[in-house]
């Protein structure tokens, strides 16, 4: 008997504003910023087994460690001991599509993808109290990727104010080859501190639907200091501007940068510009949604 099969899609995202605060005592930052989903999608599929936590990579763009240090391994067995008390196992399949150590999310998506995935599959009702303690356990930002859409983030980024309104725009994802570790980025010493104005404010400009006023009121605090880690991302916002897109700016602590455009035509002009300069360049769009059975 074949066992049922539970498929879900979840999305990366960008960070249209990310204002670092101050440095707290326990040696994170304490930030205010927008999530943003983009519809550039990894896709987990659970299927129930007898007991413990069964992980493959069936395909990645770059090497992925499948082992219990891959945040899915994590969210699983953090499910599986607080919800169902260990009475349960999970086989979980990955096609990874969202580049790594990128700036995007990625990881964390699959995180909450999976805590999301195993409360469905199960059907346990965990709530969505229960579900945001646990993805907040599991990294700053997974508790984002349970809600979706367009959201602030406060704290260390896990507390999350979802908006009603998102993003629509087409969108502009380039990476260099290399990635950025996060730690790196905040240990810099280049990060720029604001007050958090900012990213409140952004729900008004974003509420009005002004791009003008859209792309002048992107920020990211953390931009100067993976500038400094990586020049090439200067270059990387140059040739899109130059490509015809209304702005670029670096996703949470890079390497990729973001860039809206006004249409599609557009983007996809732009993006193919930049092909073939050995960056991953994507054409997507912000999306409204968040994780989704598929
Ligand atoms: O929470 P997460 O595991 O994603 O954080 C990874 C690293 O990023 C932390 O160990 C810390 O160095 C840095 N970080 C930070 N302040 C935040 C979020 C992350 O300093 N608000």
């Amino acid at each position: 008997m074949k066992l049922p099969t539970l498929t879900v899609q979840t999305p990366a995202k960008v960070n249209p504003v990310l204002e670092v605060l101050s440095k707290r005592a326990d040696g994170f930052h304490e930030l205010a910023l927008v999530f943003q989903a983009v519809a550039l999608y990894d896709e987990l599929s659970f299927t129930e087994v007898r007991d413990g936590v069964r992980f493959t990579v069936l395909h990645s763009p770059e090497p992925l460690a499948a082992d219990d240090s891959n945040l899915v391994v994590k969210a699983a067995k953090l499910f599986l001991k607080e919800v169902l008390g260990d009475r349960h196992g999970v086989s979980i399949e990955l096609k990874k599509r969202i580049p790594l150590a990128a700036g995007l999310g990625g990881g964390s998506s699959d995180a909450a993808a999976t805590l999301r995935g195993l409360d469905w599959l199960f059907e346990t009702g965990a709530g969505e109290g229960r579900l945001a303690e646990m993805a907040a356990k599991l990294g700053s930002d997974v508790p984002f990727f349970l809600t979706g859409g367009a959201a602030l983030g406060t704290g260390r980024g896990e507390r999350i104010t979802p908006w009603p309104k998102a993003l629509e725009m087409p969108v502009v994802l380039v990476k260099p080859e290399e990635g950025l570790s996060t730690p790196d980025v905040y240990r810099s010493g280049k990060a720029v501190m604001t007050s958090g104005e900012k990213a409140k404010s952004f729900q008004k400009v974003l509420h009005e639907g002004d791009l003008g006023k859209i792309a002048g009121s992107l920020f990211n605090g953390l931009e100067p200091a993976a500038l400094a880690l990586m020049p090439e991302i200067g270059e990387i916002k140059k040739q899109l501007v130059d490509a015809g897109a209304l702005c670029a700016m670096v996703s949470g602590s890079g390497p990729t940068v973001f860039a809206l455009a006004e249409t599609q035509e557009k983007a996809e002009n732009a993006a193919w510009k930049l092909e073939g300069e050995g960056w991953t360049v994507f054409v997507t769009k912000t999306i409204p949604t968040g994780i989704e059975r598929i």
